[in-house]
């Protein structure tokens, strides 16, 4: 682990900042409303200007910015989406792009800025900050907590209830009818969303891309699960896994069992809303004022990541090319459950 622990207090090096920016980028999260709260009260207590950047990237590109005052960040803690909206940015991707970004920021008399987001986005800005003399700290907002070097991405914890929430739904009618039903769950190529769901839901099978047992679970299931029409099965399937999702695994599953009865039950979107949790809120609180500090101790180009419950500076080139390493310990547990 790359990661450097930093305490409170402040470095004799404090940087002569005077106005940062802050932006949320990428797939949205809840809890970032939380984590723009405290970026904003943590600057302005430290007697910085900050400003809101608008759309992630494209706004920054287009100079779609406002000032942010305590008020403006009252009252959001506990909503999900972001206030700041946010936006994948094509443009962002060519150095013109990442030009008109940068001359927007100076126009704009802002010394350094912090992101909310994923891997995408902190790879944007470690390429502007080579190109470019503007800093920045990341703070992981995404529901996938695929971020190497933090415990927690901000909005997992709040994704992982809302997918308990629904499971234990279907889990109901799959009992009435005696039904499988394949559920497919978030979380782009990683799995843990899809494994600690799966467990938290009692899930008979998770399919996900970090396990190759998957298909003798199934197959395992398949044969000792179903021997009367009263049972019934949830499929945790991760939209990442190689099976190719939900739909295509059940098709498979209907054309090799045609006296079971099937369903499919894609959750989509409904995983990225929500009033975050205590956890997430907290969380986010805590790397906002965290990225702050970094900014303020002279750091760039680094992530703020939760280990073990304590703050830690990973740097982006870290964070985004190695991979957050799934708990194999989670899948042999669900497998000892499910023999
Ligand atoms: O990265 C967060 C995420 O929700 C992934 O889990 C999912 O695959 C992706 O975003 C969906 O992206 P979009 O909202 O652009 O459809």
């Amino acid at each position: 682990m790359t990661a450097i622990s930093i305490s409170r207090e402040v470095s004799p090096k404090r940087r002569k900042l005077k106005k940062i920016g802050v932006f949320t980028s990428g797939g949205d999260a809840p809890g970032m409303n939380a984590a723009i709260r405290a970026v904003t009260r943590a600057a302005l207590a430290n007697k910085l200007k900050v400003v809101g950047i608008r759309r992630g990237y494209q706004g920054m590109i287009e100079g779609d910015f406002i000032p942010l005052k305590t008020s403006d960040v009252s009252g959001i803690l506990h909503l999900g989406g972001t206030m700041l909206k946010t936006a994948r940015s094509e443009e962002f991707r060519t150095s013109e792009g990442r030009r008109k970004a940068y001359e927007q920021l100076k126009k704009a008399e802002i010394d350094a800025v912090v992101v909310i987001g994923g891997d995408g986005s902190f790879t944007g800005a470690l390429v502007m900050s080579q190109e470019y003399d503007i800093s920045f700290v990341g703070i992981p907002g995404t529901i996938d907590n695929d971020m190497y070097g933090t415990d927690y991405t901000v909005g997992y914890e709040t994704a992982l209830n809302t997918v308990v929430e629904a499971v234990d739904k279907i889990r109901d009618t799959a009992r009435s009818h005696g039904r499988i039903f394949f559920v497919e769950v978030m979380g782009r190529e990683a799995g843990l969303l899809a494994l600690t769901s799966g467990i938290a839901c009692g899930a008979e099978v998770i399919l996900i891309p970090e396990s190759t047992e998957q298909n003798d679970e199934l197959n395992r299931f398949l044969k000792k699960g179903y021997k009367s029409k009263e049972s019934s099965g949830i499929v945790i399937v991760a939209e990442g896994d190689p099976c190719g999702g939900a739909m295509c695994k059940a098709e498979e599953v209907r054309k090799a069992h045609p006296d079971l009865d099937v369903r499919v039950s894609i959750l989509g979107h409904i995983q990225r809303g929500g009033s975050p949790t205590a956890k997430d809120r907290v969380n986010a609180t805590r790397m906002g004022v965290a990225a702050v500090d970094a900014l303020l101790d002279d750091q760039q180009s680094v992530m703020i990541g939760i280990t073990n419950e304590k703050i830690v500076l990973v740097p982006f080139n870290k964070a985004v090319k190695l991979n957050h390493c799934i708990d194999t310990d989670l899948i042999a547990l669900h497998q000892l459950l499910n023999r």
